[in-house]
């Protein structure tokens, strides 16, 4: 699993053809401010809380630790295979030795870009020492996100994953939390993120996923047919095998809930 693999080919867009898709879909597109979530946007941090009590909370801080985290324990699998591992050790088996900081943080001494920020959940969750850039296409989610206090040296940008407004090889990491389910095309937004992140840097995600029980799986293939229609939110998606297609190299994948949830660690 580490370097010296051979390493898919990038797939990229020019500069200048980069540039201008950005300006469109910042601007024209019907994809400009996905009015799903600029509508929602006040009521998305109420009916998150629940599911941030019982786990999310604690998957996210586990998601910006795994940025840093060598202490990987988990092999890479289809996600599912070990369910009662999952939700009793991510927080606890991160030992807070050699240069951690308050809620186990390794300082990440790099240039991180969140995408999909949302109203700014994560901001807490940053290691000490990370400065860069977070992006989210929605106005309003954006506008909630700026009346948190922002991690130090990190810009909030008004963009879509799949037309990053960076130049190659800007930042040393990436991340996401609950945002390839709403990506119109994850093929664009994880070509992206690896036009963007350096070779060798790593690309964090926690996402909720098609789980592959047959029972279960099928459910959630009918949820989506509903799901889509309703918020543009994708309940079957195959996130962790999207972003191997596409070229990142996986480095574990958790499985939560059932398998429901998964965080999916991956290098470029
Ligand atoms: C469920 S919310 C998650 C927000 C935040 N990451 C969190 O964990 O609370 C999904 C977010 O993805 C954003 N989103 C939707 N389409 C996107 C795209 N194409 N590129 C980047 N973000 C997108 C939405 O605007 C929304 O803020």
């Amino acid at each position: 699993m580490q370097n010296g693999a051979t390493r898919a080919p990038r797939l990229k867009l020019p500069p200048a053809r980069m540039t201008k898709a950005a300006l469109l879909m910042t601007t024209r597109t019907p994809h400009t401010q996905p009015p799903v979530y600029d509508a929602f946007a006040p009521h998305y941090e109420r009916a998150l809380r629940p599911l941030e009590r019982l786990l999310l909370t604690r998957l996210r801080a586990a998601t910006l630790r795994a940025l840093t985290n060598d202490g990987d324990t988990h092999n890479v699998g289809d996600g599912n295979s070990n369910d009662n591992n999952s939700d009793n050790n991510d927080d606890s088996n991160n030992s807070d030795g050699g240069g951690s900081h308050g809620d186990g943080h390794q300082r990440f001494n790099g240039r991180l870009l969140e995408i999909g920020a949302g109203t700014g959940l994560n901001f807490q969750h940053y290691p000490p020492g990370a400065h860069g850039a977070a992006t989210e296409p929605s106005r309003e989610m954006l506008r909630l996100a700026r009346t948190k206090p922002p991690p130090a040296g990190v810009r909030l940008v008004q963009n879509r994953a799949e037309a990053l407004p960076f130049a190659d090889d800007t930042f040393d990491a990436a991340f996401a939390t609950l945002v390839f389910c709403s990506v119109a095309s994850p093929t664009h937004a994880f070509a992206e993120l690896r036009r963007v992140v350096r070779a060798g840097g790593r690309v964090v995600l926690l996402e909720h996923v098609r789980p592959s029980g047959l029972l279960l799986g099928h459910a959630f293939d009918a949820l989506s047919f509903f799901t889509v229609r309703l918020f543009d939110d994708h309940f079957n998606r195959r996130t962790a095998a999207d972003a191997e297609r596409a070229g990142l190299r996986l480095l574990r994948v958790e499985p939560h809930a059932l398998g429901i949830v998964q965080l999916i660690v991956c290098e470029v």
